[in-house]
Parts: structure tokens; C-alpha cells; sequence
């Protein structure tokens, strides 16, 4: 798609939604703080984009606990502010949230389930999409989960959990992973082409599902990773509690996709970023 703005370009996400889309404007910090809202506005005037791909976020699920302003002033108003720009001047928007919005109780969440977050991150996610909805233009509101891919140009930027295991691995034989935490897990690649798709295929909108198929507890992953990386770790599962965190997290929050095509299983997408697509079990 021709003439697409990219916010938070310099992220993970954005930086492979930027990868398929080079021609796309690809806003960040330093450069243009999207708080600083009426000049925001005057750059996707002077822009006039065809389509907004969001991938701001306060992404600290626990200091999130400690900076609750920032949280929701990142993650719900401002969402809402540009849901409704770009809805006064009917340009099709997508934002992003997470499985975070779900306690974890149910275990596997259709779009249509109730959030009831646990977390400050989680409750300014839910009221971002809450936000982006209700203003009613043509926006779509994904949430997904566990993201992984190649790490995004900015040093802040979320390290993804295969970067911090193959870390470990040049140190240690033997790892604790959190088994008591199941989660949907999403390559960052594949959602920015389900991003595209969506984009493309414009369905209604509203909410939507898209992680890579499967779920997996951290304890899953982390032993995914070892053993596509033919690294010889062993993995000793812990629950939860071992580790001790400011944020409490969903118990199972898997993500259900039931109105768009499924993404392929997540340990397909890994073996293609550890470069192995030869040994996927
Ligand atoms: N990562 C996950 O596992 C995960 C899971 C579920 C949902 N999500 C959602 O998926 C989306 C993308 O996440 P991600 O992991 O790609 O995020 P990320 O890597 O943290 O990228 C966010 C980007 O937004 C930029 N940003 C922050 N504040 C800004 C501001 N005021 N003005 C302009 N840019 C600003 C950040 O810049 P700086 O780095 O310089 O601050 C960063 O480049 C988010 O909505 C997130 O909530 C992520």
C-alpha cells in the first residue's frame, strides 16, 4: 500500500510493518513525539496518508506499575485522540493491544470475550481499544501477544524473549522458565503482514485476533528456542512465584482468531528466524 504512516517505526513491530512497506513515512523519537498531539496533527495534514499503522506503545508491563499516568497517557488517550483524527478525516487506522486485557482465567479468549485486566498496562491497553472504537471510523483494534522477531532500531525498544534465551544460553547450561504462564506467541513479520492484509482486505471494523497459531508457557518457548538453536540447555520449570514481579500476569491467555486467516504455528516462525526451517519438529 501505497502512502502508509508508520508511528513507532523504530519498535519491533514497526520496524518489520516498515520492512514491507518501504516506502511508508516511519515517524518515532526522537524525531516526532506523537504526545505533542497538535503537532502530530500538523504532519498527517501536511502527509495526508492513505492508511495509520499504530505501533506506539508503553510496553513496560511492570513499571507501568509505577507510572500509571504514563501508561495511560500513551496507551489509552492518546489512541483515542488519533482514532479520532483520523476518523474525522476517514483515514483507516490500525492499533494494537494485548491478551494482557484478559485475566487469564478462561484460558482461550474469542474476540467477543470480556476483558478484565490485571495489570496498569493492562487496564490503559483496554481502555486504548476501548477509545479507538468508539470513535467509529475505519479502525482496527489487533491484539496480540508475546512478540518476537529481530529487535527494533531503538535501544529501547523490547528485547523479545528468544534474543534474552539465546543470551543466557553463551552463559548457562541449565535455565528456570515460568511454566505456570501459558500465552498465544506472535512473529513480528508474519503480524506485519497480517497487518497488510488487513489493510488490504479493509474487513469491518472492529476487534481482531492475530498471533501465530499455538500457545506456549515460557517454559515451551524457551525450550523451543534450545533445541531449534541446537543449543544444549536444559530447562527447569518454575512456577511464577519463583520470580517475584511488581505486574500480575495472566495465568493462560490464549488468543483466539476467529475472523481472519489463521498465521502459521509459531514454532514454523521461529525456525525461520533461528534460520533452520529444516528442523521444525
Ligand atoms: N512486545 C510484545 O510482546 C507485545 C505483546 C502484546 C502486545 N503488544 C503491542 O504491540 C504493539 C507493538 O509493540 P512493540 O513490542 O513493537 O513495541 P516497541 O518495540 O516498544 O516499540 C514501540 C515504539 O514506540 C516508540 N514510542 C514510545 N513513545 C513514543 C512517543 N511518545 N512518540 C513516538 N514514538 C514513541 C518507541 O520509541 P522508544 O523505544 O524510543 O521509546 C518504540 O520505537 C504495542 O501496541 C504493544 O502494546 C506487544
Amino acid at each position: 500500500m501505497e502512502n502508509v504512516l508508520i508511528l513507532g517505526a523504530r519498535g519491533m513491530l514497526g520496524g518489520q510493518v516498515r520492512a514491507l512497506c518501504p516506502k511508508a513515512a516511519a515517524w518515532d523519537l526522537p524525531e516526532v513525539n506523537v504526545l505533542d498531539f497538535p503537532a502530530l496533527t500538523a504532519r498527517i495534514d501536511a502527509l495526508a496518508p492513505a492508511a495509520i499503522v499504530n505501533c506506539v506503545a508503553f510496553n513496560d508491563v511492570d513499571g507501568a506499575e509505577d507510572r500509571p499516568e504514563a501508561a495511560f497517557a500513551l496507551n489509552a488517550e492518546f489512541p483515542g485522540r488519533l482514532a479520532r483524527l483520523a476518523a474525522g478525516r476517514d483515514i483507516p487506522l490500525v492499533h494494537y493491544s494485548t491478551n494482557y486485557v484478559f485475566d487469564g482465567v478462561q484460558g482461550e479468549y474469542e474476540e467477543t470475550d470480556p476483558p478484565a485486566p490485571l495489570s496498569v498496562y493492562g487496564r490503559s491497553k483496554r481502555d486504548g481499544e476501548e477509545a479507538v472504537l468508539a470513535a467509529g471510523g475505519r479502525a482496527w483494534v489487533v491484539r496480540t501477544a508475546v512478540i518476537f522477531g529481530p529487535q527494533g532500531a531503538s535501544e529501547l525498544s523490547k528485547r523479545s524473549f528468544v534474543d534474552l534465551m539465546l543470551d543466557l544460553a553463551a552463559k548457562r547450561d541449565v535455565i528456570q522458565a515460568v511454566e505456570d504462564e501459558v500465552n498465544s506467541v506472535t512473529y513480528a513479520p508474519d503480524l506485519a503482514r497480517a497487518t497488510m492484509d488487513l489493510l488490504a482486505g479493509a474487513p469491518p471494523p472492529g476487534l481482531y485476533h492475530l498471533t501465530n497459531s499455538g500457545a506456549a508457557s515460557w517454559c515451551d518457548f524457551a525450550r523451543e528456542i534450545f533445541r531449534a538453536a541446537e543449543k544444549s540447555v536444559t530447562v527447569i520449570p518454575v512456577p511464577s512465584s519463583r520470580f517475584p514481579r511488581k505486574a500480575a500476569r495472566p495465568a493462560r491467555a490464549v488468543l483466539v482468531n476467529t475472523r481472519r486467516p489463521a498465521l502459521r504455528p509459531w514454532q514454523r516462525a521461529l525456525a525461520e528466524l533461528l534460520g533452520r526451517p529444516d528442523r521444525l519438529s
